[in-house]
């Protein structure tokens, strides 16, 4: 069965620039806020090897970059390119009248 999303706001859109990664703290716990070329994606702030913080590592050319062993993330999909096999938990995300809300209940 479907389980029903809900949708927290978390952030100002306007806090968020083209190639911006930033961290926010949430209802849903800690998120990792990325706009790539003015698409938004949320994911969660922790890297699945050894639950790095991601918003500190580094973010260009669509990659995330974990500053604790060098992991790479595609932004887009969250999916692990280096090494692959890996997966960032994402959220789905709306932008509402300026605001960037994240759903909860996706992942
Ligand atoms: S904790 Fe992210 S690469 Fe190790």
């Amino acid at each position: 069965m479907a389980q029903d999303l809900s949708w927290i706001d978390v952030m100002d859109s306007d806090d968020l620039w083209i190639g911006e990664m930033v961290a926010v703290e949430s209802a849903l716990g800690p998120l990792l806020m990325i706009n790539i070329d003015g698409t938004v994606c949320a994911y969660e702030n922790r890297c699945p090897h050894m639950g790095g913080r991601l918003s500190d590592g580094e973010f260009a050319n669509g990659v995330i970059v974990c500053p604790n062993h060098r992991w790479e993330f595609c932004a887009h999909s969250g999916r692990g390119i280096n090494p692959t096999g890996q997966q960032l938990n994402p959220h789905r995300v709306r932008i509402v009248g300026g605001r960037i809300l994240v759903a909860s209940g996706d992942s």
